[in-house]
């Protein structure tokens, strides 16, 4: 049932706002004010290192994770793509907490990972949308991100329900570790509350991205740049935008654009440039400009703040609203997922089931 849609995946963009709502009312139960999790949950004040594997979108979210548990609970983080952890079969010690990311749970290679990394570190962790998987089954604490059945092949409200949860998980790591003071864990957990409303929002924006998408449409090629939590989500919309639309399309972290990639950019190229008006948006509208000065057309999408700051001589713009810098990973998932979209369906692509891809990837 695809409740009034043309297509799943649009069914699970627009449904973004209320099973996040659900996740984190899981975790965060109302007048409560501290990060519960199932079961036993994990004392992250006796673990010293964590290692994400997973593989696609799941990995993008891993990626973002790092800079989470690093900032705001100072716990060294390894991330890494299921199919490459498993045959290096890298040293894990004692104190390692293992954490692998999977909507599926079926994933071959991440459960195979999951399987190497048995015996030898100290607690096996997932964060899965299906409870009843190998994946849940096999690990010491498995944490469902409460997303739904999830059909489109591409994957988004389990993205941003993953993001949610590991945000989640970062705060009750902080917590454990006394690297968060009383007053920014409620910072965190207020804006966690109004997260919802701030992508109901957000994807208000609908109509004016699915015009922008008609121009992207035309592209051969596409670039994405991000900085900081944005990188990952840069990697994210790549894939996303390959993915259903067939458009090939990159992403580099914005700091590495003079290392090679700008030799690409002319006037045929459009460069999506995910970039909230935080700390690092003066460094990333510096980037803009090198595109724009070689011809290169620029999307920014940004808040209010950013767009009268860096929005001059772009090709387009969308908005979005201001939110707390932590949270900016999942409100712009929204854009990158809403932009994919439109342009595969403005392409006349199979959105919901992309050729040569399978929903669950079963076998190696
Ligand atoms: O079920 P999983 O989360 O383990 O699946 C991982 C990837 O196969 C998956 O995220 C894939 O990259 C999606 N089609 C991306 O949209």
């Amino acid at each position: 049932d695809k409740a009034g849609h043309k297509h799943y995946m649009a069914k699970e963009i627009a449904e973004q706002p209320t099973v996040i709502a659900e996740a984190i009312r899981h975790y965060l139960p109302v007048g409560e004010d501290a990060v519960h999790l199932p079961g036993d949950g994990i004392d992250f004040s006796k673990i010293e290192r964590l290692t994400m594997v997973a593989c696609g979108t799941a990995f993008y979210a891993c990626l973002t994770a790092k800079y989470w548990f690093e900032q705001i609970a100072r716990l060294p983080v390894e991330v890494d793509i299921a199919s490459e952890f498993r045959y290096r079969e890298p040293p894990i010690s004692g104190k390692t907490a293992a954490l692998f990311v999977s909507q599926s749970g079926e994933t071959a290679d991440t459960l195979a990972a999951l399987r190497y990394c048995e015996g030898k570190a100290d607690k096996i962790l997932s964060v899965v949308n299906v409870p009843e998987s190998s994946i849940a089954r096999e690990s010491d604490l498995a944490l469902p991100i409460h997303a739904g059945v999830e059909i489109g092949v591409a994957s988004t409200k389990a993205f941003t329900c993953q993001l949610s949860v590991l945000l989640m998980l970062a705060l009750k790591a902080a917590t454990d570790r006394g690297t968060i003071s009383a007053e920014d864990l409620q910072a965190h957990i207020s804006a966690l509350r109004g997260l919802p409303n701030v992508l109901t929002a957000g994807l208000e924006q609908n109509d004016t991205i699915r015009q922008a998408a008609q121009k992207l449409s035309e592209a051969r090629d596409v670039l994405f740049l991000g900085r900081g939590l944005m990188f990952p989500l840069a990697l994210e919309g790549a894939l996303k935008l390959k993915e259903i639309s067939y458009i090939h399309a990159e992403a580099y972290a914005s700091g590495e654009l003079k290392h090679g990639p700008i030799a690409l950019i002319d006037k045929q190229m459009p460069v999506v440039v995910m970039a909230p008006k935080d700390g690092l948006f003066d460094k990333s509208v510096s980037n803009m400009q090198e595109v724009m000065a070689r011809k290169g057309k620029v999307l920014l999408i940004s808040d209010a703040a950013g767009l009268k700051e860096g929005g001059d001589g772009t090709w387009e713009t969308i908005q979005m609203p201001q939110v707390h810098d932590s949270l900016t990973p999942i409100l712009y998932a929204l854009p990158a997922q809403m932009l994919a979209y439109h342009t595969a369906v403005a392409k006349g692509t199979d959105v919901d089931q992309p050729r040569n891809l399978a929903k669950s990837v079963t076998v190696e």
